[in-house]
């Protein structure tokens, strides 16, 4: 269940009294547990030693009590041994008027009236394995009223067909942002009286909603018309009430949808809602899935954190100018001249989504200017910065509808947080008209268009403003000579997944420019075309991107070129999970990356550390730049690594060990049936079988039961198949592609492993075994090459150099084996080498039968296993450098320096 679903059912709960029986189960329902889970508990005898409470093992211990109890029931099932025992995380007790809950983590109780849980719910949904941020625990709004609004999205589709199609989906767009804006303005005396415009459609339309769209339509034309210029708009009396808005917001056609009664009654349900607590930023990201159809079934999920926002936007800017701040101190004059600073500074971002960057800033830079007003005694002064230097470009229409109207409730918030309401509301209406959010494509628009260097002379002013979506570039960016930061979220699309559209993108901005462009991530585009504009003038930007863009080919084909083209890199973060509201932490893997006008110290952040650096190379290190390229053939003296056999069309030569051993019975010569592994086949030490024939099966081995059936399968999967290779391996369907194996031994290389094991897994195969192309292999090689492969240094080198699919490693043998600098070694280092595998071997059989995945488990690696590796890695690093390497970037430094030293010399 999402986030979205589980408030639909606690608000359903909680919308009728507690029945004591069945709440705890319908409580455990609405957080996501199985109806299995739930019966089994019912049936099963209490794990709570407290009456008629109910306890789940890891998760929590609840019970429904009488009238007034709450707190002494809440205090028994605290200290209950039980809680302690079955590891409970949440206490919830209710009398079906107060509830009284506790996260045991550590977070504060929670107290509430019964009917008012609901709007609490983020509170609980660890409880789904959903991971939360506090401000969407404190808050639960967002998630409320976007759950809200996507039910009347859905219901309005359905009621107008006509307002899906893709003609008039904008309309819909800008009629679902006309109405988050009343909500807000009727809750935040924008609009004077107690929910006016809700209360307006309840008393105004009649009950069979047959003519809410019509009550909708006048609101609007009120909001549309100036108050001079009212008696010509002859509106009825009841929609004069409404003040003048505009802004562009309710030019143009007030076409409103038909209503029917679930649709009215989603409405008028909806402006019950608390609109205060909006949080801009949030809501933004969580309400554009509603207009997406694909995007819809996951809405709630994507919500990006403003801790996430902050590491683009604190080291881009933001430290700087606190640092002034604090340097500053109370001097009236440099805390002016820092304020002016403030006001000129213009951010922009390029793929602004519902402009959450946008607002995070503008808020930002909001509290700076507050601070300075108070230490210059200047309280409650307007603010001189203008909202129209946050700009952003968008894609999608609902989504820049709702960045604009995010950052003018952004900007009405602070008004009313440091000025106080009678101040925000006499400057907050009618809306600014100008249209600051551009709604296009970023690749294809001219950024210098949007942001010119100094801005231009031409206004333009109207009314109309928030519908016309390009061309706005000449709006003037108030209080000119500004900075100019770039920053934000572009999407992030590996090879296979780019549109056709977003592929013409690539090769109008790439082509003839950069070669190899396909294989790049569609978030280098906007890198690009920032480094483009850099060049035009001084800015800094920084993006969050998929952590691969400082991995193998990006590196040496893309980042390569920039830097030759002057770029550098300002800051970095390394690689961390993008976290969302989606269970089970499903977040990708990013970094952030900070470029633009050079600074003589630049900073990398690593969780908690920062390490400051004369220089960040395009691996993200603390190092010079140096450019790892993919070589045939290894520049060190070791030897060639092959890729397996390649088995698509020809999976029917694979089956389990349990057929394998019918074969056997069935009369097929051992010889002609190999151990089969492919990754995980290694790392479990569970190998499937296969046939090897090297020539073609001899006619009494094609009569043993299914064998004959299987090649043809094959063969008739080849001959269907679109790819020539395949068609060309018609001729041979009883072998694989290639019949690579070997004489006496060899070790097998996984291609994909986890990132949660210090050593990259490699284990030694006999002559009765074949590896697939998931795996790469060193044929009779000699076993030092083992202590080699499954050493710190290697594993350092191959998380750096190669692609990484996620954090997952992806061992690749031209770009990570062939490249790998070894030094020369000597027959002592050889044989000492050659010790150290057969010890990691020797450990690992102590625990036969446990798997590479068994035993190289972080934190739980057997200590002889562990000790056999320690003392691999330094008989390894003492030929390297005489001494054990104190940390990874140690490693890396040598062995990038090394690299450059030994292909300098070829
Ligand atoms: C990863 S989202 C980030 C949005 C927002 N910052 C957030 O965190 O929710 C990327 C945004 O870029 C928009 N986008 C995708 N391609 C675009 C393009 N070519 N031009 C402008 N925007 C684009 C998407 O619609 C989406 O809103």
């Amino acid at each position: 269940m999402n986030a979205i679903e589980i408030e639909e059912a606690i608000s359903a709960l909680f919308d009728k009294p507690c029945e004591p029986e069945t709440f705890p189960a319908e409580f455990l329902e609405a957080f996501g547990n199985k109806t299995t889970t739930i019966k089994r508990l019912q049936s099963a005898a209490s794990l709570s030693d407290i009456e008629g409470a109910v306890l789940l093992r890891n998760n929590i211990h609840l019970k429904v009590c009488s009238e007034g109890l709450v707190g002494s029931v809440f205090n028994q099932l605290k200290i209950s041994p039980t809680t302690t025992k079955n590891k409970v995380k949440f206490i919830f007790v209710t009398d079906g008027t107060t509830v009284e809950a506790e996260d045991l983590s550590g977070d504060a109780p929670l107290v509430c009236e019964y009917q008012d849980f609901p709007n609490h719910f983020g509170y609980f949904l660890p409880l789904a394995g959903i991971e939360t941020v506090k401000q969407i625990r404190d808050s639960s709004f967002d998630i409320r009223a976007t759950s809200r609004l996507n039910k009347l999205y859905v219901e309005l589709l359905k009621d107008n067909p006509d307002w899906g199609t893709s003609e008039n989906r904008h309309e819909m767009n800008h009629f679902m942002a006309r109405l988050i804006f009343c909500f807000f303005a009727e809750d935040t005396d924008i609009f004077r009286g107690n929910r006016l415009f809700t209360t307006t459609i309840e008393q105004m339309s009649d009950r069979d909603s047959s003519n809410t769209h019509q009550v909708i339509g006048e609101i609007f034309r009120a909001m549309d018309a100036k108050i001079e210029l009212r008696p010509e708009a002859r509106l009825p009396r009841w929609a004069e009430t409404f003040p003048y808005v505009n802004g562009g917001l309710f030019s143009g056609s007030i076409k409103v949808p038909k209503f029917s009664k679930i649709s009215r009654s989603y409405l008028l349900h909806i402006g019950s809602l608390d609109w205060t607590k909006i949080n801009p930023d949030i809501f933004g990201s969580m309400i554009q899935a509603v207009a997406d159809d694909e995007e819809r079934s996951e809405l709630g999920m994507h919500y990006t954190s403003v801790p996430n926002i902050l590491k683009v936007l604190n080291p881009l800017f933001l430290d700087e100018l606190r640092q002034q701040l604090e340097l500053a101190g109370d001097n009236a004059r440099t805390l002016l001249n820092l304020r002016k600073r403030i006001s000129r500074i213009r951010v922009f971002d390029p793929a602004c989504g519902s402009g959450n960057f946008l607002v995070i800033a503008y808020k930002q830079l909001r509290e700076l200017e507050n601070v300075i007003n108070e230490r210059r005694g200047e309280f409650g002064r307007q603010s001189e910065i203008p909202l129209t230097n946050f700009r952003g470009i968008e894609i999608r229409d609902f989504s820049a509808e709702i960045a604009r109207l995010a950052l003018i409730i952004a900007e009405y918030q602070c008004d009313l947080f440091y000025r106080g309401q009678k101040e925000a509301l006499a400057v907050f209406l009618p809306l600014d008209s100008h249209n600051w959010i551009t709604c296009g494509n970023a690749l294809r628009i001219d950024w210098l268009s949007l942001c010119p260097p100094t801005g231009t002379a031409i206004k333009l002013t109207g009314d109309d403003l928030f519908d016309v979506l390009l061309d706005q570039a000449e709006i003037d960016f108030k209080n000119e000579g500004g900075e100019t930061y770039i920053c934000g979220n572009p999407p992030y699309k590996g090879n296979a997944k780019k549109s056709a559209d977003q592929k013409l993108d690539m090769s109008n901005l790439f082509n003839k420019k950069i070669d190899g462009w396909g294989l790049f991530d569609y978030v280098c585009c906007w890198f690009f075309k920032a480094h483009e504009y850099a060049k035009h003038t001084q800015t800094k930007f920084a993006f969050v991107a998929t952590n691969s863009v400082t991995q193998g080919q990006h590196v040496t084909g893309f980042w390569r070129l920039l830097f030759e083209d002057g770029l550098k890199f300002n800051f970095a973060v390394r690689s961390f999970k993008w976290k969302n509201l989606a269970a089970n932490d499903a977040g990708v893997i990013v970094v952030c990356i900070g470029a633009g006008t050079p600074a003589p110290n630049v900073e990398i952040y690593d969780e908690d550390k920062k390490i400051s650096t004369k220089n960040i190379n395009a691996y993200l290190m603390a190092a010079d730049d140096y450019w790892i390229t993919p070589s045939s053939t290894p520049i060190s003296d070791i030897q060639t690594m092959q890729k397996g056999n390649y088995y698509g069309m020809s999976e029917y030569l694979i089956f389990d060990s349990v057929r394998a051993a019918e074969y056997l019975k069935d009369g097929l010569g051992a010889s002609y049936i190999k151990k089969f592994y492919g990754s995980s086949e290694v790392i479990k030490a569970r190998p499937r079988a296969c046939f090897w024939f090297p020539e073609e099966p001899p006619v009494k081995v094609l009569s043993i039961a299914d064998i004959k059936e299987r090649i043809n399968q094959v063969e008739s999967a080849r001959q269907n198949s679109k790819d020539a290779v395949s068609n060309g391996m018609v001729k041979r369907p009883h072998q694989f592609r290639e019949m690579r194996s070997c004489k006496n031994s060899f070790l097998a290389i996984p291609v994909v492993s986890s990132e949660n094991r210090s050593y990259l897994p490699v284990d030694l195969l006999d002559n009765q075994s074949v590896i697939s192309n998931k795996c790469f292999a060193l044929y009779d090689a000699p076993l030092w090459s083992m202590a080699i492969i499954a050493s710190r240094l290697h594993w350092a080198w191959i998380g750096t150099v190669c692609v990484r699919l996620g954090m997952s490693f992806s061992y690749s043998n031209t770009l990570g084996w062939n490249t790998f600098p070894v030094p020369r070694l000597t027959e002592k280092n050889k044989a000492d080498l050659t010790k150290c595998a057969e010890d990691i071997l020797l450990a690992r059989e102590s625990h036969f039968p446990s798997s590479i995945a068994d035993l190289y488990e972080q934190e739980l690696m057997p200590q002889n296993l562990l000790d056999a590796h320690n003392h691999n890695d330094e008989v390894l690093e003492r030929i390297y450098i005489g001494r054990q390497f104190k940390n990874d970037t140690e490693r890396l430094e040598k062995l990038f320096e090394m690299y450059a030293k030994m292909t300098s010399k070829k």
